[in-house]
């Protein structure tokens, strides 16, 4: 199969890439490169026969149909996005402008595109989303794929209205649709302003190891290349019109995670102190959702889907990642922003 991937230099669909040219598939990247982008994260497939690269932009509707004449996939998935919570505070007008009316510009053309070929039997728009969709759960219960959607921040408000422009497309045109919505992915070639990432990093530098809040938010982690394979069986086995939650049922506070990461990297790399004596309570993102969990019965009884990584041995993995790749992450480092606090505008 033919796969159109976009955000494929990004965290998640390079991953994905990796993965779908290892399982034979043929795969065209769509990526702009914003400042989240790395051509390295795919250096390892990017010689492969399958693969091509294509810089562009979706909110651009001539270079979309262009690509998509080009390069007659059979299949198209959608991860492009502007992806950082912090940036989408101080910064909203990219978020709805990548997110929604990119969106909605991709699948103008994608809806073009699959008339134009007799909308063959195979063809889908999977559109990859996020569980922040459906806002913030108390102590307990978990969301499903019918639970409201009540999104807080502009990042999960935006990806939220993507996720309605698709569901419409399929029931306004009839275009063959897929929906994913995941919690917090960890892993290799994570940018280094996301949570694990920055407190490997700030505990490698011996600086304050920063803590929204008490750090009792409760996320449910999941490793990217889990991920990635559900993506991949979703697109060849998912129903069409349908959309799965994935989760990892791997609920850990904040803090939690941050003293286990800590406890990876004495281990790993031991300092002088333990790097937990660095964790540092700072002012709160506002608007931070208490707990997201997920509940994948739906894909694991319809797909048999169950993530392989638990959370002991991927945070290991992927600490261990970060210190054999210290060139990857530097370079990154020096990008605009990466590496103040941001989002606490109100
Ligand atoms: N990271 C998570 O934990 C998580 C969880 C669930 C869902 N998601 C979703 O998965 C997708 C990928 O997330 P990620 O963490 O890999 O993001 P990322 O920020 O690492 O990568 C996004 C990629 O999209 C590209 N991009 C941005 N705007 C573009 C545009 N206008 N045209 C073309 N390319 C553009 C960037 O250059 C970058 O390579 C997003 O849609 C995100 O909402 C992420």
């Amino acid at each position: 199969m033919k796969i159109l991937v976009t955000g494929g230099a990004g965290f998640i669909g390079s991953a994905v890439i990796r993965r779908a040219i290892a399982d034979g598939h043929k795969v065209v990247n769509v990526d702009v490169l914003t400042y989240a982008a790395c051509l390295d994260n795919i250096a390892s497939v990017s010689d492969a026969p399958g693969y091509a690269f294509e810089q562009a932009d979706i909110r651009d509707a001539e270079a979309m149909a262009a690509v998509l004449a080009k390069h007659q996939p059979d299949t198209i998935m959608h991860l492009a996005a502007e992806s950082h919570v912090d940036r989408s505070i101080d910064g909203p007008a990219a978020f709805i402008d990548t997110n929604i009316t990119g969106t909605y510009v991709l699948l103008e053309a994608a809806r073009a595109y699959w008339m134009a070929q007799g909308k063959p039997e195979g063809f889908r728009f999977h559109h990859i989303s996020t569980d922040e969709v459906f806002g913030s759960l108390g102590a307990t219960g978990f969301f499903t794929e019918d639970s409201p959607y009540q999104p807080n921040s502009p990042y999960s408000a935006s990806k939220a209205g993507s996720d309605h422009l698709v569901r419409a497309w399929a029931e306004t045109y009839g275009l063959p649709i897929v929906l994913t919505n995941c919690s917090n992915n960890y892993g290799p070639f994570q940018f280094p302003e996301k949570l694990i990432p920055v407190v490997i990093l700030k505990a490698l530098s011996g600086q304050p190891i920063p803590i929204y809040g008490k750090g009792d938010n409760i996320r449910d982690w999941l490793h990217v290349e889990d991920h990635a394979e559900a993506l991949l069986l979703v697109l060849e086995k998912g129903e069409l019109g349908r959309s799965y939650n994935i989760g990892g049922e791997n609920e850990m506070t904040n803090l939690d995670l941050v003293r286990m990461l800590c406890a990876v990297l004495d281990r790993l790399k031991p300092g002088e102190a333990p790097y937990a004596d660095l964790i540092t309570f700072v002012t709160d993102r506002p608007g931070h959702d208490a707990r997201y969990a997920i509940d994948p019965t739906r894909i694991r009884e319809e797909l048999n889907w169950r993530p392989s990584h638990t959370p002991e041995t991927g945070l290991e993995q992927t600490v261990q990642w970060y210190l054999d790749n210290e060139d990857w992450w530097k370079a990154l480092q020096a990008r605009a922003g990466v590496g103040e606090r941001l989002g606490v505008s109100k």
